[in-house]
């Protein structure tokens, strides 16, 4: 989620008098800042999140973006999102290599630790459609995919973001290109049990 590091009564006085909050200060995973992956760009002694995981095991990661303004882009170095689940719903199986998740909404991905660990791993969640460049280095999260048998702290740049930054085609097509499993149970009674309750109010 976006932060910012004015307090929650400043933020809300602003938007009692009808000023618009203005960009976040910062971009949290799990409530905690960024990995310091460069030196010029984080400051030290930031607490992070690291997500540990055991090589060759498959993990269910369920990701929110809990901000109130920035549409954010989440990636793992090296690894592919398998999307299996969105907004309550079972979707499709695809692989992405990162997903635009915009304010409020929630995704689940099967992440299989299918590397070789040579190295710890970057997650990142980054702002999308920042009108001003040099804030993005700002807005970005990063947190560690820390495999018990690494050997040694991620490191290199960040894997990039989709570099159409400012066209909103890429993320719109992404959307769209999100279905639901209908052959999943959980789904079929979640539609069957909707659609029966609309008919009976109908
Ligand atoms: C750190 O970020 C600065 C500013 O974007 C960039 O010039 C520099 O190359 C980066 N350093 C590394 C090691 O990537
Ligand atoms: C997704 O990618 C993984 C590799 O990370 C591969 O094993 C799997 O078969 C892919 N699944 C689909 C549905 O494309
Ligand atoms: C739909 O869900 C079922 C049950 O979870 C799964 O076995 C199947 O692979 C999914 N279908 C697609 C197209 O992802
Ligand atoms: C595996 O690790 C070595 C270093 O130990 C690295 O050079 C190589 O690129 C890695 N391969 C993959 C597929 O990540």
């Amino acid at each position: 989620g976006d932060w910012y590091l004015r307090s929650h009564k400043d933020l809300r006085r602003s938007l009692d008098a009808g000023t618009p909050l203005g960009a976040p200060d910062g971009v949290l995973i799990n409530g905690l800042g960024p990995y310091r992956y460069n030196d010029s760009l984080v400051p030290p002694a930031i607490a992070y999140e690291r997500i540990n995981v055991e090589p060759g095991r498959t993990y269910r990661l369920r990701v929110h973006n809990v901000g109130v303004s920035t549409s954010l882009n989440f990636r793992i170095q090296g690894h592919s999102l398998l999307l299996v689940e969105t907004e309550g719903s079972y979707t499709s199986q695809q692989n992405y290599s990162n997903m635009d998740i915009h304010v409020g909404q929630s995704y689940s991905f099967l992440v299989t630790m299918d590397q070789n660990a040579s190295t710890d791993y970057y997650v990142v969640a980054s702002a999308r459609f920042v009108t001003d460049p040099g804030a993005v280095d700002k807005l970005t999260g990063v947190a560690i995919l820390h495999y018990s048998n690494s050997q040694g702290p991620a490191s290199g740049p960040l894997p990039a973001a989709p570099d159409d930054q400012y066209d909103t085609a890429f993320s719109i097509n992404q959307a769209r290109s999100i279905r639901w499993n209908v052959t999943d149970d959980a789904t079929f009674w979640f539609v069957f049990v909707w659609n029966v309750t609309t008919d009976v109010l109908l």
